[in-house]
């Protein structure tokens, strides 16, 4: 369904250019949820709005394939790609978005705003159909008249999901959909979430730097660092049996209540991506680094079903 080659978006500033996103990778197939995990910082945002090309001004480079369906996004026009594609076809839940609800509109008309604007809708049946969606995310139908500010936190997620929803996309990205939220919320969240994605067979992006929420939802994970995957799978493989040394210290430092296991962390910091490391990008904190992995970069290597860039898993 959705097929992303060596997807570049760098960004200028006046410190130098920023490699938020440095040639990714990765498949979706139909109804099939990828976790697009990793540190703060690592290009996870920039990597979903590189797709669903929200561009900032200061781009300095934005190159590679999307391809939907078949049909290459990046060789559309910007107004093509808004007519046919954004929220049509591929919606997202920004980082935030229930912030920045509008508190004077009241929420039924926002979420039904793009069936006026765009589809020629009138208020009466824009209501309706947007009613249909509050059901989907389980919100009541009287929320229509209602203001922001007169929503708890896990409804206001549930009108953002629904404005991701009105226009009838197969793709939602979700950018840490929860974070801002109780853990019972979360919780219930999620669970509207995987109940859509059966109903509705919808495919997910789920942005999070919680590994146990990925693991709830995902069938395939992606971990990001430095802009790059370093390591993709299906979801019980890289949790059970993670290859990647980052992929392998992002897991073991995940807190469980039920073990008294010591915590590992991750010493040093996420690199800098306007002077990234030689080599590969996590060697200043790798504790298998060899001499190569200074030098130079490694290439992706495929085991199944599973990619992994690092020097350890390099055919010699
Ligand atoms: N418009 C911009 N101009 C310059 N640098 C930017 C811009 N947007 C993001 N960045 C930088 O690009 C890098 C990737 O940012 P991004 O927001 O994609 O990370 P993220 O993985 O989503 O992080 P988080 O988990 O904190 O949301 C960061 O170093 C960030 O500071
Ligand atoms: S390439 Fe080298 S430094 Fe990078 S993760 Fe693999 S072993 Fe560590
Ligand atoms: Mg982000």
């Amino acid at each position: 369904m959705l097929n992303v080659e060596n997807l570049i978006l760098h960004y200028q500033t006046r410190r130098g250019i920023v490699r938020a996103v440095d040639g990714v990778s990765f498949t979706i197939v139909k109804g099939e949820t990828m976790a697009l995990v990793g540190e703060s910082g690592c290009g996870k945002s920039s990597t979903a709005n590189a797709i669903m090309r929200l561009l900032p001004r200061n781009v300095a480079s934005f190159s590679g394939k999307v391809e939907l369906e078949g049909e290459d996004l990046m060789k559309l026009q910007d107004r093509e790609f808004s007519r046919r594609i954004a929220w049509k076809r591929i919606s997202m839940v920004f980082q935030g978005a229930m912030n920045s609800l509008n508190p004077v509109l009241r929420v039924g008309y926002q979420v039904a705003e793009p069936l006026i604007i765009h589809e020629g809708f009138d208020m009466r049946h824009a209501l309706k159909k947007v009613m249909e969606v509050m059901e989907l995310v389980r919100l009541p139908s009287s929320i229509v008249d209602r203001y922001p500010h007169e929503l708890s936190g896990g409804m206001k997620q549930r009108v953002v999901i629904a404005m991701a929803l009105i226009m009838g996309p197969s793709l939602v990205i979700l950018d840490e959909p929860t974070s801002a939220l109780d853990v019972i919320t979360q919780a219930n969240i999620m669970n509207t979430l995987k109940d859509l994605k059966k109903s509705l067979g919808l495919a997910y992006i789920f942005i999070t730097h919680d590994l146990d929420l990925a693991s709830e939802l995902a069938d395939k994970v992606a971990v990001m660092y430095g802009g790059k995957i370093v390591e993709l799978g299906k979801a019980e493989d890289i949790f059970e049996d993670p290859r990647h040394p980052y992929t392998e210290r992002l897991i073991a430092s995940v807190p469980t209540l039920r073990t008294d296991r010591k915590l590992e962390f991750i010493p040093g910091a996420p690199p800098d991506l306007i002077n990234p490391p030689t080599g590969c990008l996590f060697h200043p904190r790798c504790p298998f680094i060899h001499e190569i992995c200074k030098k130079k970069p490694p290439a992706p290597v495929e085991e199944g079903e599973r990619r992994i860039l690092c020097w350890l898993y390099a055919r010699s």
